[in-house]
């Protein structure tokens, strides 16, 4: 089985849904800047933008696969900590939250 590359998906949905939308809160800056990190480490590892991820309250929100690691409350100045999450796996744990659903209803 090859590597398989880890992929940030940033919500920037700007949509006005009556909740606060994460594009409008600074998400497309900060994937602007985990790009840029990214391609400064030359790293292959993915980060593009998402629709609405679903917590909207908790945003601006992203999501690292296949790790299943969620992230709210980000801001531009955490593109270097997810450019580490996705280049080397250290888990950014002050941004880390809950992946949406019911309590219990994930392992
Ligand atoms: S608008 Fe970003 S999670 Fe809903």
């Amino acid at each position: 089985m090859p590597d398989v590359k880890r992929h940030l998906f940033v919500c920037t949905n700007r949509g006005a849904s009556g909740k606060p939308a994460c594009g409008a809160r600074g998400s497309s800056e900060l994937l602007a800047a985990v790009q840029t990190e990214l391609v400064r480490r030359g790293s292959d590892a993915r980060a593009t933008s998402s629709g609405c991820l679903g917590p909207c309250f908790d945003g601006p929100n992203a999501v690292v696969y296949p790790d299943g690691v969620w992230y709210g409350g980000l801001e531009p100045a955490d593109a270097a900590g997810l450019a580490d999450h996705l280049t080397g796996g250290a888990v950014l744990a002050d941004r880390c939250t809950e992946p949406p659903g019911e309590p219990g209803e994930r392992e």
